[in-house]
């Protein structure tokens, strides 16, 4: 603990006032919550107030930093070690693809990814729905099967950022998610402490992202460059479309399957691309490639090969999964009703309200409502159509996924979506642009 005592109230309250708190304020604030010294009910009003007033360069350094120092910090030798972070969106599975590809390719790649947040979808929880799959990796393990694999995925442990595992429990149900300076130093947090000596960011922007606007998504990709460049770590970021699902599946198990499938190299455009984008930026600034054109060349050819797919099996294989599933969806856990969600009438597709669909899936039990909620891997959406295609009445939107026990709200599902979660148009729409900027 540091050796300067505050007082919980006044700090809270100093921010409260929008003044700014100092370097040793906002880490012996984030100690003691860590250490239990803290309430959660404080902690959260601190988190409104950072959020509501915001925090300037040094507040959100400093809280960054007190964040990171909450718990241990790995290192491994070599530029290739590279790790790629998504802020999150409906549907994005991309995780599962490009750090094979990048992996093949000969970048080594330590995920140390989240689950579900607010309306998105968390990598751990998908991975979970391959059985067997151990994401709960001791810290010493991880770093040997980094080195011996080249490839391991985890959630996060007690020891990488607790402060970061505490705090983002707390603002998911808080409402203080979307917020530059708190979404900056939880991701910067987990991914200084988990040792990349590099990181390509994926920032999404549109309905189903934090950052709905554009500015704002450029702004967070700013600030985590910034942060990455105070650490002398190379980085890079995208800002993507979150408009609409990547790729067609939204739901664990209908993902990880899309996710096989696009390793097979069947996957819907939107995904194949963005995923072949992400590694070859990993490739490149892990420099294994000298430029971007050859790392995507090899990005491609390691897709195109197999390789990549024979990564992935030997990411579940060393990670205790069931292998099987590469050839055997059926070994994952099922939905086995379908109901179509039929267009209304005749039209383009305009917008899709992407927090929505999100929220649907949880609804139907694909997330959770509160933090103890247990998630069922098999329900889901297969969307049919895109931003930009046109539809005739009464043709499928999107098909749920469900067990025969949810007609209620299957029902419920499919009024709310056709109220509130479409926008048809009867004029021509041009689709959703996919990477929409890259900063450095
Ligand atoms: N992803 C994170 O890791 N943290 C956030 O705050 C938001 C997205």
């Amino acid at each position: 603990m540091s050796s300067q005592n505050f007082d919980v109230y006044s700090l809270i309250d100093k921010k409260k006032k929008g003044l700014k708190l100092s370097d040793p304020e906002i880490k012996w604030f984030i100690q003691n919550y860590t250490d239990n010294h803290i309430a959660d009910y404080q902690m959260s009003a601190m988190l409104m107030a950072m959020f509501l007033k915001g925090m300037d360069g040094k507040e959100t350094a400093s809280l960054t930093d007190a964040m990171l120092e909450s718990g241990e910090q790995l290192s491994f030798p070599g530029k290739n070690v590279v790790d790629k972070h998504s802020t999150g969106g409906v549907g994005d599975k991309a995780s599962f693809i490009l750090a094979p590809i990048a992996s093949a390719a000969g970048v080594k790649v330590p995920m140390i990814a989240g689950r579900g947040l607010g309306h998105t979808g968390g990598t751990v929880d998908k991975i979970e729905a391959i059985k067997g799959f151990n994401i709960n990796l001791d810290l010493k393990v991880f770093e040997e099967k980094l080195k011996t694999e080249g490839l391991v995925l985890i959630g996060q442990t007690p020891e990488i950022a607790p402060a970061d595992r505490l705090i983002y429990a707390l603002r998911d149900v808080t409402a203080t998610i979307d917020n530059i300076p708190l979404i900056t130093a939880s991701i910067m947090s987990k991914k200084l402490a988990e040792g990349a000596n590099a990181m390509v960011f994926d920032i999404k922007t549109g309905t189903g992202a934090f950052m709905t606007k554009t500015k704002d998504a450029r702004a967070l990709a700013k600030s985590l460059i910034q942060t990455a460049k105070r650490f002398k770590k190379k980085s890079i970021a995208l800002i993507t479309d979150m408009n609409q699902p990547l790729g067609n599946a939204v739901g664990h198990t209908h993902e990880i399957i899309e996710s096989i499938e696009t390793l097979k190299g069947n996957g819907p455009k939107d995904l194949t691309d963005l995923s072949l984008t992400l590694a070859a930026h990993m490739i490149h600034i892990g420099g294994v490639e000298k430029t971007f054109a050859k790392a995507l060349t090899k990005a491609n050819l390691m897709l195109s090969s197999g390789k990549a797919l024979e990564e992935f099996r030997r990411l579940i294989r060393s990670q205790g999964g069931d292998e099987r599933v590469i050839d055997d969806y059926t070994l994952m856990p099922q939905a086995k009703v379908a109901t179509q969600v039929l267009a209304p009438r005749r039209g383009s597709i305009k917008m899709f309200d992407n927090r929505l669909i999100g929220l649907l899936l949880i609804d139907l039990g694909g997330g959770r409502k509160s933090k103890t909620d247990q998630i069922d891997h098999a329900v889901g959406f297969i969307f049919h159509k895109k931003i930009g295609d046109t539809i005739k009445k009464d043709e499928p939107i999107f098909t749920i996924y469900h067990h025969s026990h949810q007609q209620e709200a299957v029902t419920r599902i499919k009024t709310k979506f056709l109220k509130e979660g479409l926008t048809m148009t009867s004029q021509k729409v041009r689709p959703s642009k996919l990477i929409i900027e890259t900063i450095k």
